[in-house]
């Protein structure tokens, strides 16, 4: 059990509704950062709310949706320490908590059904970094951050 922050934009409200009554089944301690209606709202404020809980390390992983999940993608991978990916498939969501020690899923409200969005996060949370060679170009993502 661990606590997920996740965040949407007015786009991604009712998936995201979707996916913290399904964390919950999965026994999971969803963190709802909002918004709590469909009012509009700029991805990026609510995507620096869930990122900044997992950094923190309030949050074990962060799970952001918009309308594409482009631009919550965008901005969480500028924040120190997030690795995010955009994820349309459950592949996508193993192989990237594999091999890219992401710790934020993106997705897209507009282009990912409610059914495939919940089997996507399943797969997110219980992949696990594999190391070996990927530690190394993991690291010189990290090493990337130092220089900006
Ligand atoms: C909002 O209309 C839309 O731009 C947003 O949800 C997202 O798709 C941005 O990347």
């Amino acid at each position: 059990m661990a606590t997920i922050a996740i965040a949407s934009d007015h786009a991604g409200v009712a998936l995201k509704a979707e996916l913290v009554a399904e964390l919950s089944r999965l026994g999971q301690l969803p963190l709802d950062l909002g918004p709590a209606d469909t009012t509009s709202v700029d991805y990026p404020d609510y995507a620096v709310k869930a990122c900044t809980e997992v950094t923190a390390g309030r949050a074990a992983l962060g799970i952001l949706i918009c309308g594409t999940g482009i631009g919550m993608s965008i901005t969480a991978n500028k924040v120190h320490g997030i690795r995010a990916a955009l994820c349309h498939s459950e592949l996508d969501a193993r192989a990237t908590r594999q091999h890219n020690d992401a710790n934020v899923l993106c997705l897209g409200a507009r282009t990912t059904g409610g059914a495939l969005a919940c089997e996507i996060m399943k797969a997110f949370l219980a992949g696990s970094f594999e190391g070996g060679r990927h530690a190394k170009r993991v690291e010189k993502i990290t090493s990337l951050e130092a220089k900006r």
